[in-house]
C-alpha cells in the first residue's frame, strides 16, 4: 500500500525531478563505482545518481564496467572507496583527504579534464559527496570542480517527538510516519522517501519517538516489537541513518520485571545489558538510547537518591560492548516553581543541575542541550552549559518543528537564530570557544559531538505543513554538516533546488525566508522576554498565560516595568553562569544587547535602549513593523503568480494570508497588554486599543 503522492511538487521537496533546462555534462551521463557491489550505501549512491541523471535528461546513465586496474577510460562519475579505486585516482583522493577528520569526508575531484570522482573513506562519504554532486548537477555548477568537505559534527540528528498513536508531540504537519494506532506500522515507500530528504543533507541518525515515552513506547524494548524497530532500521540504514530509542528509565519496573530502577542495583544493570544485547539482536547498527529523565515528571535516578551521572553511566556501560551511545537531555528543571520567589529561576536549572557532573559521564554519554536556557523561544541568549561543561561530551539541540515559532502558519526561517548560537564565542578557553566548536567536541577534544534537531514533519503532503518550513529542515542538516554557512546562502541553495532558477522566485524565496524570524520575533513577546504563549498548545498571544503558573516561566509585567532580573548584583545570578567577558556584558544594562534586555533584565518602560527609543516605544514599533512585514511577504508572494507552479503557490498563499491574521492579533493583544499597564500612548499615534 502506498499514499505518495507522486506528482505533488512539494512532495519531492529540494531534492526536485523536472527536467533541467540546461543539457547535463556528458561525463554525468556514465558512471562507474568502485567498491564492494553489494555494499546498500554504495548501491544507494549509484542509484541515486542514476535517479537525478534520469530526472535531469530523460535517460538513466550508463553504468561503466569496473576496471579496479586503470582509470575509467571514458569522461564519467567514477564513485566509490578510496581504497577500491584506480591507482591514479587512489593517490589524487588520498592527498585530497588527507587533512579531512572524518571517515565519512568526501572529495570530489576532476578526472581528465572531463570526469569527475567522487571518493571516500566509507561508504556513507561517497553517499554525501553523491548528494553533493546532485545539488551542483541541479544547480548548473561545474560538476568537476575540486572539493574536500568533511562534516564538523560527528553526529547529525533528529529527534522525533512521534507517540505510537500516531500523534506527534510539537507537531504541525500531520500524522506520525512512523506509527498508526499504537502500533510501528508505515508506509516503506514514504520513509524511504524521508531517508533520502535526510541523507541528503547528511542527517545520520534518527530517535522514532518521542522523548516523553509513554505506555506502548515503553515496550519499544521488547521482543514484541523490536521487529518493528528493525523493520524501520532496514529503511534508514541504505542512507547511512541509524535508529535511535528514547527509552523510559523506568522501563525496569514498568515492565513488570523488576521492583526498582536504581541505576545503582545490579539487577537494573543487568536488566539493562540484557535490554541492550536484544536490541543488537535485532539491530546490529542500533545507535543508542535518548533520554529525558527526572524532567518534566519523568522518571529518573532522583527517584533512588542517585544522579544524572549514575543513570547515564549505567546506560552507557550496556549499550558500550555493542558502540552504541547515550544521548542524556540537560533539559532538567524544577516545574513546581512558585511565582512568588523572585530569586528562583529555572533559567539556571540546566547549568546548576550538570556542571557539578563534570567529568563524571563514561566517553559514550553525550549530554543534549537545548540551544537556550529556558525552552525554543524565538529569542534566548545561548545556554551557559556549553562551555560550563569541559570533561563532557555534549550535543546542540535545536528545535525545528516551530513550537514557539509559529507552529508552521506562520512562516520563520529558523537557521539565521541557529547560525547565532552556533558562532557565539562562550571565551570558555578564550576567544574563539564557539558554540559550534563545542557542539562538534573540538574544543575541548572530546570523543563525542554533535547536533539534534526535533523534528518538524509528519505525513502531509508536503511534509512540514508550511511548504517553506521544509528550508528549515534543509538548513538544519546543511548547518549541522558545516556550521560555518551563510543562512541566506543556504536559503538561496534551498530555493533554487525546491523552485527552480527564476532569479525573480529565488530573490523573492529568500527575501522571505530572511525576513521571517526577525518579522515574528517583531510582533510577538519582545525584547527577550518569551513566553507570551497560550498555555498548554502554545499558540497564539497570552502575555499572562504562564505568568502565574508553576513552570517557571514569568516576565513580571506591572505598571512601572517588564523583564527578569537575572543579574548577581540584585538579581537570580545567572548572568553568572557565563565566562568572562559574556558575563560582565550580560550583567550591566550599558552593556546587555537590546534584544535580550528584558531576558537579563527588570526595566522601566521609559528606559532607553541602545536603538534610542524608550521600550514601550520599542515594543509598539515593533508590533507594527512585525505586521507591515508579513504584508510585504504577501505582496512579493503574489507576484510569483504564474512563475510558480499554481498547486504550490496557492498553499504558500494561503499560509501567509493566515498568517496575517495571527500577526494582526499578536499585534493588538501585546501592545493594548502593555498600554494598559503603563499608560504611555504610542509617539506615532498608530491605533492602540485602550
Ligand atoms: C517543551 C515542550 C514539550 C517537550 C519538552 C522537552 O517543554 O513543550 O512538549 O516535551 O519541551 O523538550 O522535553
Amino acid at each position: 500500500m502506498t499514499n505518495i503522492p507522486e506528482g505533488d511538487l512539494d512532495y519531492r521537496a529540494w531534492l526536485q525531478e523536472s527536467p533541467l533546462p540546461r543539457a547535463v555534462p556528458e561525463a554525468a551521463r556514465r558512471m562507474a563505482v568502485y567498491g564492494p557491489a553489494d555494499d546498500p550505501l554504495l548501491c544507494t549512491a549509484a542509484a541515486e545518481w542514476g535517479r537525478a541523471v534520469r530526472a535531469a535528461c530523460g535517460e538513466s546513465p550508463a553504468r561503466l564496467a569496473r576496471d579496479p586496474g586503470g582509470a575509467p577510460s571514458v569522461p564519467c562519475v567514477a564513485m566509490g572507496l578510496l581504497s577500491a579505486m584506480p591507482r591514479g585516482l587512489r593517490e589524487a583522493a588520498q592527498a585530497a583527504l588527507a587533512g579531512a577528520p572524518s571517515d565519512e569526508a568526501y572529495a570530489i575531484l576532476p578526472v581528465d579534464g572531463q570526469g569527475v570522482a567522487v571518493v571516500s573513506r566509507t561508504p556513507a562519504g561517497v553517499l554525501y559527496g553523491v548528494f553533493h554532486l546532485i545539488r551542483r548537477l541541479r544547480l548548473g555548477e561545474p560538476l568537476h570542480e575540486p572539493c574536500v568537505s568533511s562534516p564538523k559534527n560527528a553526529w547529525r540528528m533528529l529527534d522525533h517527538w512521534d507517540n505510537a498513536d500516531g500523534t506527534i508531540e510539537r507537531g504541525y504537519a500531520g500524522k506520525s510516519l512512523f506509527y498508526r494506532g499504537g502500533q510501528i506500522d508505515f508506509d516503506e515507500g514514504r520513509v524511504r522517501d524521508y531517508a533520502r530528504l535526510l541523507a541528503s543533507v547528511g542527517v545520520n541518525a534518527i530517535a522514532i519517538n518521542n522523548v516523553n515515552v509513554h505506555e506502548t513506547e515503553t515496550r519499544f524494548l521488547t521482543e514484541a516489537h523490536l521487529p518493528g524497530v528493525a523493520r524501520l532500521a532496514d529503511v534508514f540504514r541504505p542512507y547511512g541513518i541509524r535508529v535511535f530509542l528514547s527509552i523510559n528509565f523506568a522501563s525496569p519496573v514498568d515492565l513488570g520485571d523488576l521492583p526498582t530502577a536504581d541505576p545503582l542495583d545490579p539487577r537494573v544493570e543487568d536488566w539493562w545489558r540484557a535490554t541492550a544485547d536484544r536490541i543488537y539482536r535485532h539491530i546490529p547498527d542500533f545507535g543508542g538510547f535518548l533520554v529525558k529523565a527526572d524532567s518534566e515528571f519523568r522518571p529518573g535516578p532522583f527517584t533512588y537518591g542517585r544522579d544524572h551521572a549514575d543513570g547515564a553511566n549505567m546506560l552507557a556501560r550496556a549499550l558500550a560492548p555493542h558502540g552504541g551511545v547515550v544521548i542524556w537531555r540537560a533539559f532538567v528543571y524544577n516545574c513546581l516553581m512558585d511565582w512568588r520567589d523572585r530569586r528562583a529561576d529555572r533559567a539556571r536549572a540546566a547549568y546548576d543541575h550538570f556542571v557539578p557532573l563534570d567529568g563524571r559521564f563514561l566517553d559514550n554519554v553525550l549530554i543534549q542541550i537545548k540551544n537556550g536556557p529556558m525552552d525554543f523561544q524565538v529569542r534566548e541568549p545561548v545556554s551557559p552549559l556549553f562551555g560550563g561543561l569541559s570533561a563532557t561530551n555534549v550535543m546542540l539541540e535545536f528545535q525545528i518543528t516551530q513550537e514557539y515559532t509559529g507552529q508552521q502558519r506562520h512562516v520563520c526561517y529558523l537557521a539565521p537564530m541557529w547560525k547565532e548560537v552556533l558562532d557565539f564565542d562562550t571565551h570558555a578557553r578564550g576567544p574563539g570557544s564557539t558554540v559550534a566548536e563545542i557542539a562538534s567536541g573540538r574544543l575541548f577534544g572530546r570523543p563525542h559531538g554533535g547536533v539534534a534537531g526535533v523534528a518538524n514533519v509528519g505525513d502531509d503532503v508536503n511534509w512540514t505543513g508550511h511548504s517553506l518550513a521544509q528550508a528549515n529542515l534543509y538548513a538544519f542538516g546543511r548547518l549541522a554538516w558545516d556550521p560555518s554557512l551563510d543562512p541566506a546562502g543556504i536559503a538561496r541553495e534551498w530555493a533554487r533546488l525546491t523552485y527552480g532558477d527564476d532569479p525573480d522566485v529565488v530573490r523573492t524565496v529568500v527575501g522571505i525566508l530572511m525576513a521571517s524570524w526577525p518579522a515574528y520575533e517583531a510582533y510577538t513577546a519582545p525584547l527577550g522576554v518569551g513566553w507570551m504563549v497560550n498555555p498548554g498548545h502554545h499558540d497564539g498571544p497570552n502575555p499572562e498565560g504562564y505568568e502565574y503558573s508553576k513552570w517557571g516561566t514569568y516576565h513580571y509585567a506591572d505598571w512601572r516595568g517588564v523583564g527578569v532580573d537575572r543579574t548577581m548584583a540584585t538579581g537570580t545570578g545567572y548572568t553568572g553562569q557565563y565566562h568572562e567577558p559574556m558575563r560582565s556584558l550580560y550583567e550591566h544594562l550599558e552593556t546587555c544587547p537590546d534584544e535580550l534586555l528584558l531576558f537579563f533584565h527588570h526595566v522601566p518602560y521609559t528606559h532607553v535602549l541602545h536603538s534610542g527609543k524608550t521600550v514601550i516605544q520599542h515594543i509598539y514599533d515593533a508590533h507594527f513593523d512585525g505586521v507591515e512585514a508579513v504584508a510585504w511577504m504577501i505582496e512579493a508572494w503574489r507576484r510569483l503568480q504564474g512563475r510558480i507552479d499554481p498547486v504550490r503557490f496557492e498553499r504558500v498563499l494561503a499560509r501567509l494570508e493566515d498568517q496575517m491574521q495571527r500577526a494582526v492579533e499578536w499585534r493588538d493583544v501585546i501592545n493594548t497588554y502593555f498600554y494598559r499597564k503603563c499608560g504611555i500612548p504610542d509617539a506615532r499615534g498608530l491605533h492602540i486599543y485602550p
